[in-house]
């Protein structure tokens, strides 16, 4: 069968359910080169306008899984699970949570995306640790899962191509917040890894790409459906994302979060959220996981990690110092009151006004640039404290950052 694109554009755009040998060729048109971007891009504008149906989702997913290699784990191997979560503001859920239910003996091969419209990715985190390769192999992802049960990686040419090149032509195209592309998105990734057991973060609010708890169920629903159709146990948890996660938005200050919270501190929303997701896929119950982050296991889990992609742990409590910022100023408050907004769709845009995130494809991300020290909803502030810590690279970024807080955080008397 040959591929007319421009008619199978047309007929999206105008509401048609496609065929799912049509939705093959397209994919594998895409990842061979063959379809050039700007036919793919209008492509992914007619599907989020117009929808896909289950069958249509269904088939764009196993395409896009089927468009590289997968984890073959050995025979015998311990159970394997993971987390994904659909994208929020100060999201660093992932790079504690997989070395922590790494400590509990199941495998953990978490294959994550950049940063995505105003969400921050973890593969862009995980890079601002020096050295940190995303990019590798299955074979070398196989060695370390069977030396200590965890690898976080990217999409590569072999592995998930597919999700590889639309993820990063969605995120400058305007076509993240589609419910089939983003179940095609998360799922084939997540198929690819070929698990027993996934639990998916589903976040509706201003700084997620489902705005309300109606739309993220549907998106939850969505993926529920795919996995089950291809044996995976799936849980979806919806989780609000009207306020950062944490206090810290931005690459290197997320991972510093990270660190605190894997030795046991960080803010409490994050470690709540890290075990209520970790649970789901443990074989142990929560009081063991709450164990393991305040004895340090996870924490030495997290350096064993670091250590197998390629970098040196001693770096890590100097991450602050490597990713410094020229301009480093807090926000001062300018009423007294309570918080009680914190817009993370706000504070997420600009988060990419520094330079957080990408503009165009091949931009890279500014590692050291964000919030930290962010006030959180219900806290009482008194005039002139701060409200947070903002981290730029000039006085005019810094300027139209301190306005766009300004914005996102209101303080009642
Ligand atoms: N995370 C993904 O991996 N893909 C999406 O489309 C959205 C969030």
């Amino acid at each position: 069968m040959k591929l007319h694109v421009p008619t199978l554009i047309s007929r999206k755009r105008e509401g048609e359910a496609l065929d799912p040998a049509e939705i093959r060729l397209l994919v594998d048109g895409y990842t061979s080169g063959e379809i050039p971007d700007y036919q793919m891009s209008a492509f992914a504008m007619a599907v989020y306008f117009k929808g896909m149906n289950a069958v249509e989702t269904a088939a764009l997913t196993r395409a896009m899984l089927e468009s590289g290699d997968v984890f073959e784990h050995p025979a015998g191997h311990p159970p394997v699970v993971d987390k994904h979560s659909t994208g929020g503001i100060g999201d660093k859920v992932s790079l504690i949570l997989a070395p922590l239910v790494a400590c509990t003996g199941v495998w953990v091969p978490m294959v994550s995306g950049r940063g995505l419209g105003i969400t921050g990715g973890t593969l862009d985190k995980l890079e601002s640790i020096p050295g940190f390769k995303v990019g590798i192999s299955l074979a070398e992802a196989g060695t370390m899962l069977e030396k200590i049960g965890v690898v976080m990686m990217g999409q590569t040419d072999r592995f998930c191509p597919a999700d590889k090149k639309l993820y990063a032509l969605r995120d400058v195209t305007g076509t993240v917040p589609s419910i089939p592309l983003i179940t095609a998105s998360i799922m084939s990734k997540k198929l690819a890894e070929s698990l027993d057991k996934l639990v998916l973060d589903v976040k509706f609010g201003s700084g997620a790409f489902m705005k309300t708890e109606a739309d993220a169920r549907v998106l939850a629903d969505s993926m529920i459906a795919v996995g089950k159709e291809m044996g995976v146990e799936v849980h979806a948890i919806l989780n609000p994302m009207a306020e950062p996660l944490g206090r810290a938005v931005g690459n290197s200050l997320e991972v510093v979060e990270s660190l605190d919270c894997l030795e046991g501190g960080g803010p409490a929303d994050l470690r709540q959220l890290v075990l209520d997701l970790a649970e789901k896929i443990s074989p142990v119950p929560r009081v063991e996981l709450e164990g393991m982050l305040d004895d340090g296991r996870a924490r030495r889990k997290f350096d064993e990690l670091v250590s197998a992609h390629g970098c040196n742990p001693a770096d890590l409590p100097r991450l602050g110092d490597i990713h410094r910022a020229p301009l480093i100023r807090e926000f001062p408050a300018p009423d007294t009151g309570t918080v009680v907004k914190v817009d993370a769709g706000i504070v997420g845009q600009a988060a990419l006004q520094l330079g957080a995130g990408r503009a165009r494809a091949n931009d890279g991300v500014d590692h050291a640039v964000g919030f930290d020290q962010l006030v959180k909803c219900g806290e009482p502030i008194h005039q002139g404290h701060p409200l947070c810590r903002i981290h730029a690279r000039t006085v005019v970024d810094f300027e139209i950052a301190e306005a766009m807080l300004g914005q996102a955080i209101v303080i009642e008397p």
